[in-house]
């Protein structure tokens, strides 16, 4: 187990008493990132790619140090792999229209699974609305684990793509994501992983492991808001086309017509979020200071501990029993909206999510409305799993 590291976030001495399980939602901010981004400001503050002082040169020299950082932070050398977007709902859509859209024809199709984020779903539902093909959608379990023959056999010669994430955000599964790409890779399918639970403590080597898109965010691995990753693999870089047209992604424009950057320039139109990226390299930095593996063996812990002591309560109902569980957990108890159990676990300060968790196509497969849900990360302890079965108590003992 970790021990200390919550003072390494400042949120924690604004608010001592809080006990945080929403991190699949939102991670909080270690010092180091608020640091990164402030000092920016303070000191360094300049536009990028369009100067030739100092200031600015140093500006875009940091802004490509840390696009190389990415790169090798998911196993690539190559920092043109790399695009910087708003974060991993917009990472799938530019794959959705920069790549997929214009090369759809009637009789192909997408697949992907029930157990998707809405941004991983709505995307390509659109797609397939707009351009008359179908989506496959591959069922899961009753423990939340997907059904692997199933999903095979939706994959044929006309798949264009399989988007699958890699943990579900809502039962916490893990997916084999090396199995599924090798599915989808024997019938020439690319793949699109959805990283964004997994990133931060999950090595996803995209070259070991053949990836042709992958996305994430920041703030879910401690850094900051409204940056995100789209990895693209080298085969397929020429292979997107701008989305957004404007400043910075341009080879030449004329009266009679635009040529344009080659991908990752020609995703990053007007001024970037120059500070989300310095701050998303200094998540990496933190990451890597702790360690992926000691992170994983921490919110595992810790999660198994919690499933455990949810299995003591008869009244609480666990949101399948995927057999590779991350640190989430969806739960109903009895008959109470999951809105309720939040707002009573937000009087002893304990913080989870309620609600469709952006799953509803998930949830109502599970035939639930809604659900709680509470996610783990480095600064959690085993006092706060006591903490919210004590209030968990509490709960379903004022409610009978
Ligand atoms: N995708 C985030 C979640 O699962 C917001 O809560």
């Amino acid at each position: 187990m970790l021990d200390d590291l919550k003072h390494d976030f400042p949120i924690f001495n604004s608010y001592p008493e809080l006990i945080y399980l929403d991190s699949a939602a939102t991670a909080h901010r270690p010092r180091s990132v608020i640091t990164a981004i402030n000092q920016f400001s303070i000191l360094e503050n300049s536009n990028i790619h369009r100067g030739v002082y100092d200031l600015s040169n140093n500006a875009t020299g940091k802004y490509e140090e840390v696009r190389l950082k990415v790169a090798k932070f998911v196993g690539s050398e190559n920092a043109n792999n790399i695009a910087f977007t708003k974060g991993t709902t917009e990472s799938i859509n530019i794959v959705a229209q920069s790549y997929l859209a214009d090369r759809l024809e009637q009789g192909d199709n997408i697949v992907t699974t029930i157990m998707e984020h809405h941004a991983n779903f709505i995307p390509w539902q659109m797609l397939a609305e707009k351009h008359s093909i179908e989506l496959r959608i591959a069922p899961v379990d009753e423990n939340g684990d997907l059904i692997i023959e199933q999903l095979n056999a939706l994959i044929d010669d006309r798949t264009k793509l399989v988007a699958f994430n890699h943990i579900s955000n809502t039962l916490g599964t893990v997916n084999d994501i090396e199995q599924l790409i090798e599915l989808a890779h024997q019938k020439n399918a690319p793949v699109l992983i959805d990283a964004a639970q997994s990133i931060l403590y999950y090595d996803l080597d995209v070259k070991k492991l053949k990836i042709e898109f992958m996305a994430f965010s920041g703030h879910k691995m401690f850094g900051p808001f409204g940056i995100g990753v789209l990895y693209v693999a080298d085969q397929l870089m020429d292979e997107i086309k701008p989305y957004n047209y404007g400043g910075g992604i341009i080879q030449s424009v004329t009266v009679n017509g635009t040529s344009f950057s080659n991908f990752p320039f020609n995703m990053e139109a007007g001024t970037p979020n120059v500070s989300g990226v310095l701050g998303l390299g200094s998540a990496i930095d933190y990451i890597e200071k702790i360690g992926k593996r000691m992170i994983k063996e921490h919110i595992g812990t810790l999660t198994k501990y919690c499933v455990e002591q949810m299995k003591q309560l008869s009244e609480v109902k666990m949101l399948g029993s995927p057999k590779n569980r991350s640190g989430i957990i969806s739960f109903v108890v009895d008959e109470i909206h999951p809105h309720d159990i939040a707002s009573f676990l937000n009087k002893d300060q304990i913080a989870v999510r309620a609600g469709m968790h952006c799953t509803q196509p998930l949830l109502h497969h599970f035939g639930e409305s809604a659900t709680a849900r509470a996610s783990f990360s480095i600064y959690n302890s085993k006092s706060d799993v006591d903490a919210l079965i004590k209030s968990l108590k509490e709960l379903i003992k004022f409610w009978a």
